[in-house]
Parts: structure tokens; sequence; C-alpha cells
């Protein structure tokens, strides 16, 4: 087979009407266009039920690039790129449509081998009978091009489920032509904590139970259920924020170093990590989670007036393994929060002795810290003890800052750009491998399960723009340590 930079590539959407084609994936492709970054020629092909000529299509995606793209948008680059996008309008429960389409797609690539990459981005409900139907119609064969297949999340709604839908992929398609998306895994901050933990000497030294108290993994969104109560009523918070981004988030922060940057070597070491979290009985659970729901949330519309969804939740784990035995990881994501921010917080120990103590206790002195601005602010703060001037030994918190946006003078890119590229070229290292979902799921599933099943009584409630119920600061005291509330302020 070809290597894939000399061949042409037919990306297909199946979901082409809908929000995330327009909204990211259109402007995604757009803008490595404009960058030159695709290294070969790509037509992109979106399928839905909706009638629509190529034009009516091209016209609708113009409008929202022009949106969602922002200053990067020209209007002569987007009438360059225009012309390679093609529409197909069919029903994916149907196994003929399949058939019609690879005719199309051949008809498009005029007889020329050409790599695939079919991107399903419909309702997860979809994925099952869109793999399936890929596969009967001989669509996912390799010996014709190469056929690649991206999958958003969720993959799955609990690890049986998950496993159903990886049986039905592997069905049809090898692992090696899978990549289950998670787009926080596609943002510059969250691939900078690689470069930060394996790219210096000086941070994983101390990356470890000896110098490092705890770590507070954060994802807060300021909005509410809105219209998504259909959705959220059965997922809550737990499902739609710590199966996927919270826990790949922890594997960053966690891993081990791979010995090179591929795939495989990088998802043996997440997955490693993901085995050695400890379980927890439901007794456990129960003291090592905290649940909230923000006051009107049983009035939103669709939402059951005695619903115990939860729309914040905080989660205490504990990885078994000789770097963190003893630490314990917080996770914790919340809706309806004072300020949307994603923010891992690495709190170092406190010195061992403290001379300077001029009779303060030593809980007055704030250890060092570090913290990992993911989003909306890009960068880092090092936080550490100095002295006060024309004072005899007096300390006070000062701070290091690093500012994405400081040191790179262009937009920083959309997720969804590195992650489409790579999907292209074929590197799955930032995509998620089956056993790695499984395991997440593995751990994510004991605790709903008591919160489904043993719990009976109400999440906690909470005021909208607080930072979550009152409860979550005791909660955390009890093991000694605080939250490290702060709304982003690298901007
Ligand atoms: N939107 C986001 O920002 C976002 C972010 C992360 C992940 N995701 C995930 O991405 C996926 C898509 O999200 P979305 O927001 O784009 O959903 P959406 O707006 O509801 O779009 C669903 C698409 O599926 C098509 N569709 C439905 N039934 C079909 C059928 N039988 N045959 C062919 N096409 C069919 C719809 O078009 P027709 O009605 O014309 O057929 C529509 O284009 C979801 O799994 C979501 O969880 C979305």
């Amino acid at each position: 087979m070809k290597p894939d930079r000399d061949m042409a590539q037919t990306m297909v959407i199946f979901g082409a009407s809908g929000d995330l084609a327009s909204r990211k994936l259109i402007p995604a492709l757009y803008q490595l266009e404009c960058k030159k970054r695709l290294d070969c020629p790509l037509r992109v092909v979106g399928v839905s039920r909706t009638p629509m000529a190529d034009e009516q299509w091209r016209n609708k995606l113009g409008e929202t690039t022009k949106k969602f793209a922002g200053t990067a948008f020209d209007h002569a680059s987007w009438e360059a790129f225009a012309p390679s996008i093609h529409y197909f309008s069919g029903d994916v429960d149907k196994l003929e449509m399949f058939g019609n389409l690879d005719a199309y797609l051949q008809s498009l690539e005029g007889g020329n081998e050409s790599g695939r990459l079919y991107y399903l981005s419909t309702s997860p409900t979809l994925y099952p009978v869109i793999i399936r139907h890929l596969g009967r119609s001989g669509m996912a064969d390799s010996s014709r091009g190469v056929r690649r297949v991206i999958i958003e999340k969720p993959f799955g709604s609990n690890l049986e489920s998950a496993r159903q839908l990886n049986q039905e992929v592997h069905a049809s398609f090898d692992e090696d032509q899978v990549f289950r998306i998670d787009h926080y895994l596609g943002k510059e901050t969250v691939n900078n904590v690689l470069v930060l933990r394996f790219g210096n000497t000086i941070f994983e030294p101390i990356w470890n139970r000896n110098y490092i108290g705890n770590i507070q993994i954060t994802a807060h969104e300021e909005v509410l259920v809105g219209h998504r109560a259909a959705f959220y009523e059965k997922a809550g918070v737990f499902r739609d924020m710590f199966q996927n981004h919270l826990l790949q988030l922890l594997t960053f922060a966690t891993m081990e170093p791979p010995d090179h940057f591929d795939a495989d070597a990088v998802r043996d070491e997440k997955v490693k990590v993901l085995r050695a979290i400890r379980a927890m009985t439901p007794d456990e659970v129960v003291a090592n989670t905290l649940r909230g729901q923000y006051r009107s949330y049983r009035d939103e519309p669709g939402v059951d007036p005695l619903s115990r969804t939860a729309t914040y939740a905080a989660v205490r784990l504990m990885i078994d393994n000789w770097r963190w035995k003893d630490v314990p990881i917080y996770l914790r994501s919340g809706k309806g929060m004072s300020c949307r921010t994603t923010q891992i917080v690495v709190q170092f120990r406190r010195p061992p002795h403290m001379m300077f103590d001029h009779g303060k206790t030593p809980s007055m002195f704030e250890a060092n810290r570090l913290l990992i601005q993911i989003q909306p602010a890009e960068g880092i703060q090092i936080y550490f003890q100095t002295k006060v001037p024309d004072t005899d030994m007096q300390m006070r918190q000062s701070e290091f800052k690093f500012n994405f946006r400081d040191s790179y003078q262009g937009d920083l890119p959309d997720a969804y750009q590195r992650l489409l590229l790579d999907a292209l070229s074929g590197d799955a290292s930032l995509f998620a491998r089956n056993d790695e979902v499984e395991t997440a799921w593995q751990i994510i599933d004991p605790i709903r399960r008591v919160w489904d099943d043993f719990l009976t009584t109400d999440p906690d409630c909470y005021e909208i723009s607080s930072w979550g119920p009152s409860s979550a600061n005791d909660w955390i005291r009890q093991w000694g340590h605080e939250w490290f509330d702060l709304c982003p302020v690298l901007r």
C-alpha cells in the first residue's frame, strides 16, 4: 500500500447536517487547508437524511465557517476550498444506502486509489448500525486503500455498552483503523502537560509522592443544562465529564514516561495508570465521592421534579503504584459554576521543617503549587514563597507565569484541527484505545451503581454561580486538604 501522503483522501462525515459538522469539523478542515497542513488532496462528503444539493450544503457551511472560524475566515480561500465539499442524502439505517454511497464515492475518486476516513458524528445510538453497514458493504476493507473510522464521544454509556460497541467495531475494523475521539486530547495545553513533564528535567524528579501531596483536576462550566435535559437526566455530570475528559487529564498528569511518543507506547502507559486506580467498596464510594445539584435544576424543562441527577460531582481516587501511593487525586466537575475553567492543580508538600516560623503555624505558609490552566485560559503558573522586602524574614506567595498567548502570536488551533490531522495521517496517539475506554468505564461504573442503586438521599444543593455545594469544603478538609478555587486569570 502507498504511504498515506501520496494518496488522495475522502473524509465521509455521517451526521453532516448536524451541529458538530458545521461548528467544528468543517471549520477545522478549512483552516488546515488554509495553513497548507494537509499532505494530500482532501475531499469531504457529508451524509445525512435531509435532502440537499452540494451547493446548498456549501452555502450553509460558508456561513457557519465564517462564524466559527472567526478571523481565520477569508472569502477567497473559502471559495477555493468549497468545491472539495460534497453532499449525499441517505439514511444510515438502510444497508442499501451504503452500496449507493460507495458507488458515489468511487465516482468522485475517479477509479483512483483513495484513503477514506469515516467520521461518526450522529447520535451515539446510530454508531453500531453505521459501523455494521460499513463492514457489510465492504467499505471498511482496507485492501482498496486506507480505511479509518473516527468515533465521537460518548463511547458507550457503561462498561457493558462500551464492550458491545467495541465488539461491533472489531467485527468490521481492526483496532489500528479506529480513532475514538475525546477533543480534550487535541488541546495544546493538554499536550503541553506531556511536554512539561517529559520534555524537561526539573519537574519529573519531584513528580511523585515524595513531593506532591495531592492533585486536583477541575472541569467546571458556567452553563446550565438548558435544552439538553433529555440527555443530561440519563448521563449526569459523571458520565458526561468523568469517564472521558477528567480521566484523560488524570492519565496525562500521572502516567509513567513512555519510551517514545507513539500511539501504543503512550496508550500502554495510560492504561497502566488507569488499571492502578484503587477499586472502591460501596461504603468507600459513599465516603470518597460527593454529589451536588444546582438549585433550579429540577425546574429545567424536561427534568423530573424529583430528579437525583448530579450536576456537580467530586471524586477522590487513589493510585496504587510506587509513584502515587497515598496521594489523593481529586476530580471534580459541575454545571452552573462561578466560572468556566479546566485546570490541573499539583499541590506540593510543605517543607519538612520551617525555620522562618515567626509564630505562624505551618498551615499559614502556602506550599508550592503548580497550576496548569487548560481552558479558557491556557498557561502555567508556579507558586512559591519569597521574602517580603524590608521585613525581617516575612514571606509571601509569589508566582511565575507562562501564558501560551504571549509566546505564540497566532490563534491557538482548535482541538479538532490537531485531531483530524492526526487521524488523516494515521497517528492514534491522542485517541483512546479499546482497553483504555473499557478500563475507564470499570472505574466509573461501580461509583455510578452505588449512586443510582443505593443512595437514597438527594445530591447536596448549591447556588448557581458558586464553586459547588458548601459541603464540598468540609468533604475535602477531612483529609487535610483545601480546594484551590481560582477563576482563570491568564488571558
Ligand atoms: N455538537 C458538539 O459540539 C459535540 C461535541 C462533542 C461531541 N459531540 C458528539 O458528536 C455527535 C454529533 O453531535 P451533533 O451535536 O452534531 O448532533 P446533531 O446536531 O443532533 O446531529 C445529528 C446528525 O445525525 C443525522 N442523522 C440522524 N439520524 C440519521 C439517520 N438515520 N441517517 C443519517 N443521518 C442521520 C442528522 O441529520 P438528518 O436529520 O438530516 O438525518 C444530523 O446531521 C454526538 O454523538 C455528540 O455526542 C458533539
